[in-house]
């Protein structure tokens, strides 16, 4: 069943750009040149609710779906606001503010399409101001409108940004197509669990299912947009098909090989980034220890340390592997002798810190913690562009206080550290860099002291000389503070980024 979407009260502006009387300021338009919200939105008059009844009236006769979508989000409220027609109307119909106005719309036109035995779908803004009568919601900015529409006795269809959003990328290799900013993997679309747990068994009822969405402002051919939908959309459906206790992702993409098969059989065009390669190198138990995984377990893993290209003569990973020395670890996945998914490439930099006992005053915030495990004493720098790769440690409006436990009296040269900036996403350099050290873990004492830091480019990288030999040392990089006025981010913490704090 094809059920048509007929966005309104806003995304019109190509209707109001044809017929400037549906708008809210009569001024002619043009038709939206790129993708986005616009403020231009249907003004809710006599002369639009004709229009739209028209259009319905066309759209019944093609369609035959029970459901009509009249879409209801993303209207900005701004010319209502300023429009003295929309002030008026709202007195008159006792409306208090312009979300019980988008509810007037749409309750209207809900009127009108249950007259011809229809029924509406909107998104989750059209809980804002009241919900019409008989509709059913569909919850995209997360769970938490689709939870209030089934409290409310309204029917459900889930399709949250965070699981259902298939014009998201799908993997972080620099090869894949331009897709919308956002990363949903095929495990996190397996994660979804449509039938929130703070629903009663009553509720619960009302969820009908969920849905996944590929919007198309980057997806330029049919080819493009199988590749976004294969096969994140078969573990969409295995969620909504299956008991959540029969739910399980290692079966899932044993399952899902052969099926891959099918579907290029029948020429669809499917990512296939279940053989991509995972690596992370982490301390553990004072050694350096890497742990490679993919998602798919039926291709066998080889991997070299010596800076060799991997092949199937390589050792064959089975277990995580010790690292010793320098060098660079690689990994491709092999399936009957030939390689299959995108293998990775990790250089590797000892120094005396790594995999030391590292204490941090604050934690790193958890979006930017190297993995849930600190990653500043591991051996492996962060991208040079990109501050997200896993690799750079986040402080939020904090500063970095690290104190490195080295074990044993080492003797040291130098201390290495590299900060990102980027301050039009609100990361600064700090405002100043502290080394000290300590015999006793207790007493510290400044070794040297590093004031005002800048760059040209997006890495900060300084070599401190901290020649001593100590047991203890700790560093510290002082946030830089309040973002200033006319910056973006004015007002709030600026974060503050490290990647690896090399000891030599
Ligand atoms: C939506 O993605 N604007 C429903």
């Amino acid at each position: 069943t094809v059920i048509p979407e007929i966005e309104m009260p806003g995304h019109a502006q190509a209707a109001i750009a044809a017929y400037p009387e549906l708008g809210c300021t009569g001024k002619p338009l043009e038709v939206m040149q790129t993708w986005g919200v616009s403020e231009n939105v249907y003004c809710p008059n006599e002369k639009t609710f004709t229009f739209l009844e028209a259009v319905l009236t066309e759209v019944m006769a093609l369609f035959p779906s029970e459901y009509i979508h009249i879409g209801g989000d993303e209207c900005p409220k701004k010319q209502w606001e300023e429009s003295a027609f929309c002030q008026q109307l709202m007195k008159k119909e006792g409306l208090k503010d312009e979300h019980e106005l988008q509810s007037y719309f749409i309750r209207r036109i809900e009127g009108f399409l249950n007259k011809n035995e229809r029924q509406i779908i909107g998104w989750d803004e059209i809980l804002e101001g009241g919900l019409a009568p008989n509709a059913t919601v569909m919850s995209w900015r997360g769970m938490k409108g689709g939870i209030e529409a089934a409290k409310a006795k309204h029917d459900v269809i889930m399709t949250p940004t965070s699981h259902c959003y298939f014009d998201y990328y799908q993997s972080k290799s620099p090869n894949e197509p331009l897709a919308i900013g956002g990363f949903l993997p095929l495990e996190k679309v397996y994660s979804l669990e449509p039938v929130p747990e703070e629903l009663t068994s009553e509720e619960a009822k009302y969820i009908l299912g969920a849905q996944g969405n590929i919007w198309t402002e980057y997806i330029t051919t049919p080819e493009y947009m199988q590749y976004m939908a294969f096969p994140r959309l078969c573990a969409l459906s295995e969620v909504v098909w299956s008991p959540k206790r029969e739910r399980d992702f290692e079966d899932f993409t044993t399952r899902l090989l052969p099926h891959i098969e099918r579907l290029e059989a029948m020429g669809v065009k499917v990512a296939k980034h279940f053989h991509d390669l995972k690596g992370s190198v982490q301390p553990k138990e004072g050694k350096l220890e890497a742990n490679i995984d993919a998602l798919a377990k039926d291709a066998v893993i080889h991997y070299t340390l010596d800076g060799s290209k991997p092949t199937t003569t390589s050792p064959t990973y089975d277990a995580p592997v010790e690292i010793k020395e320098n060098g660079t670890l690689q990994a491709q996945a092999f399936q009957n002798g030939k390689a299959v998914g995108e293998g990775f490439s990790i250089p590797v930099k000892m120094h005396e810190g790594v995999a030391r006992k590292l204490t941090l005053k604050t934690p790193a915030s958890k979006k930017y913690d190297g993995g849930g495990r600190t990653s500043l004493v591991n051996g492996i720098l962060g991208s040079n562009d990109n501050f997200n790769d896993g690799n750079w440690n986040g402080f939020e409006g904090e500063s970095l206080e690290a104190t490195i436990a080295l074990d044993t009296m080492v003797a040291v040269q130098h201390l290495t550290l590299r900060f990102f900036k980027s301050e039009g996403q609100w990361i600064y350099l700090p405002k100043s860099v502290e080394v000290l050290s300590s015999l006793d873990g207790e007493n510290f004492k400044t070794i040297t002291t590093i004031a005002a830091i800048d760059t040209e480019g997006k890495i900060a990288a300084m070599q401190l000389p901290i020649e001593t030999t100590t047991r203890f040392l700790k560093v510290k990089a002082a946030n830089h503070g309040i973002i200033a006025d006319g910056k973006a981010g004015a007002g709030n913490g600026a974060w503050l980024f490290v990647d690896e704090i090399q000891i030599n």
